[in-house]
Parts: C-alpha cells; sequence; structure tokens
C-alpha cells in the first residue's frame, strides 16, 4: 500500500502519557470525577439455573443511604434483547451461578454493600450443568469461531496422509478455563442528561460500547458518548461491553442529572465480564520418518453458554502454520450453564498453539530430528491455506537467529539428563503466529492549532501497552513534523470512529487512519496551513491485503530448572525472536513481547479457574487462589525482533505485535519441562506434581 516516508517512527520513545500518570492525572474510568455520585452493588445468583421467585428488599431499603433497589420486576425495559450478554434484569430467569438479579444504589459504597448483603431471595433452583468435557452428549458443531472463521476446515485427504504416514502423534492437550484479570477491574460511571447518556468505562474500543449498547439502551448512537483515555490492562475482556456497562446505564436513569459508580469486585471479575473458555484439543499429526509433516486433524472442544454463543477459535492456526497437504480442524462447543466466555490475551491462537506446538515437540522426538530443524523443515513456502504469497513470513530467521542469540544446543536433546546441582534443567522451543488484522473503517482528523502544533483525533483506545505514544509517532511521520508537535485525543466516542483495540489491529487499523487524514491535510493545505485549517479521512482499504497474506511471527526459547525433590519449576530465562514488520516504537513494543511471554509462563505455570460443578461457581475467584505470576517468577525475560518492513501490511511498514507474545510460549515452557525431566506436559497448567 501506499506508504510514508518514517523518522520518529522505530525510534524508541518514553511514554507521552507517562508524566500524566506517575503525577495521578491519567484517570481510570472510575476515578473520573463526578460531582455527588451515587454507588452501586450488585446482587448476584447463588444457583446456577432456575429462576428468582421473590427479593425482599425491605431491610435494604431501610438502610440509611440507600437510594433504591433494582430487581428483575422494577429494572426499566431494555429496548432490543437480542444480544444474552446485554440482558440485565429483564426476567427471573437465571442462566449461571453469578447473574446480576439485583442491585443496591447508595449514598455511599458502604451502605450499598451492608444494604445488599441485607437482600433475601427465593429462588426455584433447576438442574444445572456446569462440567465441561469433550465428549458431552450436547457438543455441536457451530457455524462459525471467534473471529467469523468457518468452524470446519478440510483440504485434501487427512485419511490417506494418516494411513500412509510413518510416524503419527496422536494425543489429547488441554487448557483450563482462565479469567483475565487485568489491575484495573471493569468499572463504570454512568450518568444521564435527559435522554442523552455518558458512560465512562473501562474499553478497548470506546465506540463499540456506544455501538453495542445504544441499540439496547433504546438511544440514537448520537445521543450516548463512551469516555476512556486510560486503561489499566485490557486483556480482551474489555473488547465489548459487559452485563455491568447495561446495569450501570439501567440504574442511572432513575437518578437524572446523577452519576452511579459501580466498580466490579475481583470476586465478580470471576463472573459476568468473559474469561477464556476451557478447550481440549485432539490433535493428530502424520508425518514421515525424516520429519515432514503430511496430514494435520485438529479437533478442539471449547465451552460456550446459554447466555450467548462464543466459540474460541483454538483450531485456526495448524491451517497455515505449516506446509502440509492434508488437513482438517473442526471446533466442537457444549453451552453449559455458565456465564458467556469472551477474548482473553489472543483467543484461539494461544490454547490452539498450546496445542500444536507440544504435539510438534512429541513429533520431533519420535523422529528425532531437533525441535527446531522440524520446524524449519515444514515451513511453507506460501500460505498453505489460500495459496497467496506472505507479505514477509521470516519465521525461519526468528528460529535460527533466536537458538543463535539463546544459546540453543541441537546436540544435548535428550530429556532428564542435565542437572544444575539438585535441579534438572532443560531448553524448549515453541513458534508462534498471530493474524495480521486490520478493522476497517477508522476515521482521524487534523487541524492545525498554529504555533506549529497539530490536534490529532481518534476514538482509538490505550489499554496501557502505548497506543498514546505510537500513535504520536505515526501522526508525527504522516505530517512531516516532530513528535513533540503532535497533540493527540483518543479514548473518547465523541472522536472520529476508532475501531477495536483487540486482535492485535489497533495501532495498524487507526495509524492507516491518521495516515490517510495527513494526506488528505497537506494535499489540502500544504507546507502553509492557517490556524483552524482541519482535514478528516477515513482509512483506505489496503488491497495489498487480497494478494497477500500478512501475519506476525515468532520463536520463543525457554530455560526452566526442575527440582528433582520438590518438583518445584522455576523459569530463568525466556527469550523471544520476532518478526513483526517496523517496529513503531522499541521501548513499547519490548515491553509487550514480554509482557506477553509472561503470560506465556502464567499460562503454562500457574492459570486455572476452577468452577465447582456442584455449585456452577470459580472457587478461587480472588488473587490469593488464583495464580499469575510475581516478579519472583518471571526472571530473564528478553525478546528482540528481525529489522523489516511490511508495506503490504501497513502504511508504516508494521503489523500487528499485541498478541504474538503470547503465542506459543507456553508450551515453550512445557517442552523445556520434557527436556529437563522427560516428563510429557499436555493439560495446563503444569503442577509439581505432574513431574515428581
Ligand atoms: Mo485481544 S484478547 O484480541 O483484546
Amino acid at each position: 500500500m501506499t506508504h510514508i516516508a518514517t523518522r520518529a517512527v522505530g525510534t524508541s520513545t518514553a511514554r507521552v502519557d507517562g508524566p500524566q500518570k506517575v503525577a495521578g492525572l491519567a484517570p481510570y474510568a472510575y476515578e473520573h470525577p463526578v460531582p455527588d455520585p451515587a454507588y452501586l452493588v450488585p446482587l448476584v445468583s447463588t444457583i446456577a439455573r432456575g429462576t428468582v421467585d421473590r427479593i425482599d428488599t425491605a431491610e435494604a431499603e431501610a438502610v440509611p443511604g440507600v437510594i433504591t433497589v433494582l430487581t428483575p420486576w422494577n429494572a426499566p425495559r431494555l429496548t432490543d434483547q437480542a444480544e444474552g450478554e446485554y440482558v440485565v434484569l429483564q426476567s427471573p430467569e437465571v442462566l449461571y451461578r453469578g447473574q446480576i438479579i439485583g442491585a443496591v444504589v447508595a449514598e455511599s459504597p458502604e451502605a450499598a454493600r451492608y444494604a445488599c448483603d441485607l437482600l433475601s431471595v427465593e429462588y426455584t433452583a433447576t438442574d444445572h450443568d456446569t462440567r465441561f468435557r469433550p465428549d458431552h452428549p450436547d457438543a455441536y458443531t457451530p457455524e462459525k469461531a471467534n473471529g467469523g472463521y468457518p468452524a470446519e476446515y478440510e483440504r485434501g485427504d487427512t485419511d490417506e496422509a494418516f494411513s500412509a504416514a510413518d510416524v503419527v502423534i496422536d494425543e489429547w492437550y488441554s487448557t483450563p478455563e482462565e479469567h483475565n484479570n487485568p489491575l484495573e477491574p471493569h468499572t463504570v460511571v454512568a450518568l444521564w442528561d435527559g435522554e442523552t447518556l455518558t458512560l465512562y468505562t473501562s474499553t478497548q474500543h470506546p465506540h463499540g460500547v456506544v455501538a453495542a449498547l445504544a441499540p439496547a439502551l433504546g438511544l440514537d448512537s448520537s445521543t450516548m458518548r463512551v469516555i476512556c483515555p486510560y486503561i489499566g490492562g485490557g486483556f480482551g475482556s474489555k473488547g465489548g461491553p459487559h452485563a455491568h456497562d447495561v446495569l450501570g446505564a439501567l440504574a442511572a436513569r432513575a437518578l437524572p442529572g446523577r452519576a452511579v459508580k459501580f466498580a466490579v469486585s475481583r470476586h465478580d471479575m470471576f463472573g459476568y465480564v468473559g474469561y477464556r473458555s476451557p478447550t481440549a484439543s485432539h490433535l493428530r499429526l502424520a508425518a514421515r520418518r525424516d520429519g515432514r509433516l503430511t496430514g494435520i486433524v485438529h479437533e478442539a472442544f471449547v465451552q460456550s453458554s446459554h447466555v450467548t454463543e462464543f466459540v474460541e477459535q483454538a483450531a485456526v492456526p495448524l491451517r497455515n502454520l505449516y506446509d502440509v497437504a492434508d488437513v482438517r480442524t473442526i471446533h466442537r462447543a457444549v453451552a453449559l450453564d455458565v456465564p458467556a466466555p469472551f477474548w482473553m490475551r489472543a483467543p484461539g491462537e494461544a490454547p490452539g498453539m498450546f496445542a500444536g506446538e507440544v504435539a510438534m515437540d512429541e513429533l520431533a522426538v519420535a523422529c528425532g530430528i531437533d525441535p527446531v530443524e522440524l520446524r524449519i523443515l515444514n515451513e511453507p513456502e506460501a500460505d498453505p491455506e489460500t495459496g497467496k504469497p506472505w507479505s514477509s513470513r521470516r519465521l525461519v530467521e526468528c528460529l535460527r537467529e533466536g537458538a543463535e542469540r539463546f544459546g540453543w544446543d541441537p546436540s544435548d536433546r535428550s530429556p532428564g539428563t542435565r542437572s544444575d546441582g539438585r535441579r534438572l534443567t532443560g531448553t524448549g522451543v515453541a513458534v508462534a503466529t498471530y493474524p495480521h488484522m486490520v478493522q476497517p473503517g477508522s476515521q482521524a482528523s487534523i487541524r492545525y492549532r498554529g504555533q506549529g502544533r497539530f490536534q490529532v483525533r481518534i476514538g482509538a483506545a490505550d489499554l496501557g501497552t502505548g497506543a498514546w505514544t505510537a500513535l504520536t509517532l505515526i501522526a508525527a511521520d504522516a505530517l512531516g513534523v516532530a513528535p513533540e508537535q503532535i497533540d493527540l485525543d483518543l479514548g473518547d466516542s465523541a472522536l472520529p470512529y476508532g475501531t477495536v483495540a483487540g486482535g492485535s489491529s489497533g495501532t495498524s487499523s487507526w495509524g492507516n487512519a491518521i495516515v490517510a487524514a495527513a494526506g488528505t491535510f497537506r494535499t489540502r493545505f500544504g507546507g502553509t496551513p492557517e490556524p483552524g485549517d482541519e482535514a478528516s479521512a477515513t482509512a483506505g482499504e489496503n488491497s495489498d491485503l487480497e494478494s497477500y497474506t500478512a501475519a506476525s511471527f515468532g520463536a520463543h526459547f525457554v530455560e526452566v530448572q526442575v527440582d528433582r525433590d520438590t518438583g518445584e519449576i522455576r523459569v530463568p530465562r525466556m527469550f523471544g525472536m520476532f518478526s513483526v514488520g517496523r517496529v513503531i516504537n522499541p521501548r513499547t513494543a519490548r515491553s509487550q513481547f514480554i509482557g506477553g511471554m509472561s503470560f506465556g509462563i502464567s499460562m503454562a505455570l500457574f492459570e486455572e479457574s476452577i468452577r465447582d460443578p456442584r455449585f456452577g461457581h470459580v472457587l478461587n475467584h480472588d488473587l490469593a487462589e488464583y495464580h499469575v505470576p510475581t516478579h519472583a517468577d518471571i526472571r530473564d525475560v528478553d525478546a528482540a525482533w528481525l529489522d523489516e518492513d511490511d508495506f503490504h501490511a501497513t502504511a508504516v511498514g508494521s503489523r500487528g505485535i499485541g498478541e504474538i507474545g503470547i503465542v506459543g510460549s507456553a508450551a515453550a515452557v512445557v517442552n523445556a519441562l520434557w527436556h529437563a525431566t522427560g516428563v510429557r506436559i499436555r493439560s495446563l497448567p503444569a503442577r509439581l506434581d505432574d513431574l515428581l
């Protein structure tokens, strides 16, 4: 596509929002100052399926400071109930434990919480089923998986490939239910002014919240505004609104002119705001003795809900990662009495590539080939799914360069033979791939303010990962000025349309819009704009992406230590080598890579939401019992990338980087555990007792 000369892009730049952040001037949603707010605490169901027969509100209403108690019988009605996740307090039906069935609004959070505890509820409970299992009698094949991918895919004849194979790997791999857990929970501040609604909500997509909720609330999108300039971590669950946004809006409707504040508690972060489905993958690889893949069959079983269908696209990545003639991948889902799963940290790729890349390690062992060489041997020339050329696929260089920098030793691959005193040591590798996604429709406007300053406006969202800075650099280059001359506005649906900060697509999509707006601006005003001169544009279609397949790639190398006596696992070292096009801001990009790799360690060794089948809720619903790594668990984690431009992908030569660090990293840890101990982990998280 048409590209621009880059100067600021590619330079390591401190966050432009850093000074506001350290000075406490970068408010998260809940912190936006509003005069005299009321506070909301929700009541959630203690049954997993059935109906609420009665809620006794008298005691709660008598608590000093209580303003109102909402129930399924008195809550304002929604206009549109098409999307199950947004149907809040519209009927007494209970679809999962932890569903919002009421709320108290009070003058203080303490009064609201106390009063909420005084609500007494009568239910009629019916049988429920929250037990995820791949052989569930109600498992079905959906039409589509998340991301719009067809649930089923086939090329060639896999039966033939397997009957002719020298070597077959045929195993099950599983990943547990996991919850996003950004440090800033989901929060909302809702304020009605007549028929106009303003939501301050922690979201990866301000315009998306308007588009989703305006119809439900019976509003024209022009009378709803969503503001979110800063976010304390997104991880996917903030990619769309959830029940709390609807509840906040409904509660505030009864208090015209007065804001209602609602911070989802850490316990409820394991409830109605999305999570990663557990996955079970039946994966079969067929190969020749020399390690050349001849067939792949990946059946991925995932959990959906009766609230809305969500199908984690775990079987998608193996469709085009390796050069294989015969491939069949299929998703199967089962709707249980659970909340709706949603996006979490590379949905699809993260669990799917765990299965795929552990299976590849098993194939390397079965064929007696170095696992780095096995990947190189199966590298496709062109996209095997579509036959299109890659815009730039330098995975082999990631593997070779990464192996070199990490100090990979192909002559030392026998398992359970190295030690460092009482600890067994091992190394593992896995690759990463993530599609380069560009969402259509982002718009940007640019206005010259005089004195060399340009106002750039776009309704983008910064999860905390650095969009403020990356877009400043892109705008500077697009206008041919210095980054210091750019004043950026983002995080507000009143700004020109911004697409979602999700699918690693944000910077690509918004950047293209800014480049388009700058092109219009420069054409119109040349080098002599007057104060007030303004131009706006929508990101153009990138026709290159019709003739090329663009994706980001990477290779993870991990060293582990396992205590022989206790099984205690340590990850002293991890290195990721990436191919992602031009890196816009090396400083924040490195953080995204090593953050994603830390998620991989977390997925491999720590995270697991344990749902109690008797009651239907997540037992370990806090950060004491839902384990995430601490600083002591994350040691020498480093990332590097190839120097490249991909002008087929975006106008500044970049591809997406948000999720590539997450993909494959858990497999690399587990593959290193096999090398250290000879024990093959196929079910996450790996625990010390698995290794003894
Ligand atoms: Mo990301 S999990 O696509 O928000």
